[in-house]
């Protein structure tokens, strides 16, 4: 078999054999594959697409590129949760204690921030100590004694995912349907999740803009997970506006906490954290109906037995539980600059692709996979869409270490925030659940 007959193959729309696509991650593996080769054939794939088959296959091959967590070492009902990228997307942090409060084992793999949208380990990392390099056998230790881990994707796991994922990001080929399903679920699989939890982000802060596509791309994780023996809920959700109010690494974890203290009862991290948990109850046969998972979620959080959990986790990977409390142990930005309406009206849409843009030049996020972050900086939103805003009050405000950049990062916000005169309907946050 050649390399560049499958390039070949796949740029004139043809379907790939399992044979050859194994080929093509056991080259990616022994390195015989040149990244000019790989990264012609990725663009092949966004341009011709794959068929579910050869998803299911490319998903299979990239599992057995490296080692995979025995299950029977796993507590039983292990779960991982996934989101596929947003911005200002904190609810791993506020979901899996929740559920670990519940008795829901939770081994959680992360990523860091990458490209526009942010990412859980940088998050964590805010709070002082706090160790994301963890070992799988360490992980699995902890969630025996406390059901939640979270850390960094380990080496040995999906090793071929590693390396497509860092050539798709700097190749424009990240945003293909099979490419993201492969690689979402390959992980999930290799750490071992019976079941997996995955919320997949839809509009112009996401990877994928339309819903058709991802609609497709929730249908194909849940197919692929089910035929590998997991159980997988898919919720299709809103990316076009940034999830919450804050954007940025440690104010999205003082957001987090203060959801979990039971300081936040409306808004999208309200109504999406209690979907998935409740969706997650009724999977698992704790709870019978909605209004009694919901109960059991509300007094989860107003006894303080969500944000223990919390706390316990941080304690356990090394960091300072007291953050998460007192929050000027967190990063913190030097400077606040407080940006107010110029006209009356109402918050018609906050553009979350912009806002990321903005965070990304004040520090947030990162270029390149090696790229130092300042975890301080971000962008708090105090008006929402669909809120009332008057001329004179704050819009949003920004926490910056930097004026030329608060400047430049004023000037996209602004451009974000899109203010009309007569109420907005309600947008849904939720748009599909699939399983
Ligand atoms: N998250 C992943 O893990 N992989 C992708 O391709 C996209 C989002």
């Amino acid at each position: 078999m050649r390399t560049v007959d499958l390039i070949l193959k796949k740029k004139q729309g043809k379907e790939l054999s399992k044979e050859e696509i194994n080929f093509f991650i056991d080259s990616i593996m022994d390195r015989s594959m040149p990244d000019y080769q790989i990264s012609a054939f990725l663009m092949a794939v966004c341009f011709q697409g794959m068929t579910d088959l050869e998803t299911s296959y490319l998903t299979e091959a990239m599992v057995k590129s490296g080692s995979f967590v025995d299950q029977s070492k796993l507590p039983k009902g292990v779960l991982d949760k996934h989101s596929t990228g947003g911005v200002g997307d904190k609810i791993t942090l506020t979901l899996t204690p929740i559920l670990a409060a519940c008795g829901i084992p939770c081994l959680k793999l992360s990523g860091r921030a990458l490209g526009h949208t942010g990412g859980t380990i940088d998050k964590l990392e805010s709070i002082p100590g706090f160790n994301t390099d963890c070992q799988i056998d360490d992980m699995i230790s902890q969630v025996k004694q406390i059901n939640l881990a979270i850390g960094a994707q380990t080496k040995g796991l999906t090793p071929a995912d590693g390396i497509l994922y860092a050539l798709r990001d700097v190749t424009g080929t990240v945003d293909n349907v099979s490419l993201i399903a492969s690689s979402v679920i390959s992980k999930k699989i290799a750490s071992g999740a019976e079941n997996i939890v995955l919320d997949v982000k839809c509009g112009n802060g996401a990877f994928m803009k339309e819903p058709q596509d991802a609609a497709r791309l929730a249908r194909l994780m849940v197919e692929i997970g089910k035929h590998l023996g997991r159980k997988v809920i898919a919720v299709i959700t809103s990316m076009n506006e940034p999830l919450g109010r804050a954007v940025g690494n440690s104010l999205e974890v003082i957001e987090a906490c203060e959801f979990l203290k039971g300081n936040c009862k409306d808004g999208e991290v309200y109504e999406l954290t209690f979907e998935l948990a409740i969706l997650t109850l009724l999977q698992y046969g704790i709870c019978a109906d909605r209004e009694t998972a919901h109960a059991h979620i509300e007094d989860l959080i107003n006894s303080g037995k969500a944000l223990d959990k919390f706390k316990e986790l941080v304690k356990a990977q090394g960091g300072d539980a007291e953050a998460l409390v007192d929050y000027s142990k967190l990063p913190t930005a030097s400077k606040t600059v407080e940006v107010k309406a110029e006209k009356d009206g109402y918050v018609e849409n906050i553009d979350a692709y912009k806002v990321a843009l903005a965070c990304k030049l004040l520090g947030a996020g990162r270029e390149k996979k090696t790229d130092a972050i300042d975890l301080s900086v971000g962008v708090y939103l105090n008006k929402k869409s669909g809120e009332r805003v008057n001329k004179g009050e704050v819009l949003y405000t920004i926490y910056s270490n930097n004026d030329a950049k608060t400047q430049q990062c004023k000037e996209l916000c602004d451009e974000a925030y899109e203010i009309a005169t007569g109420q907005p309907t309600k947008k849904p946050l939720i748009y599909e659940i699939v399983q």
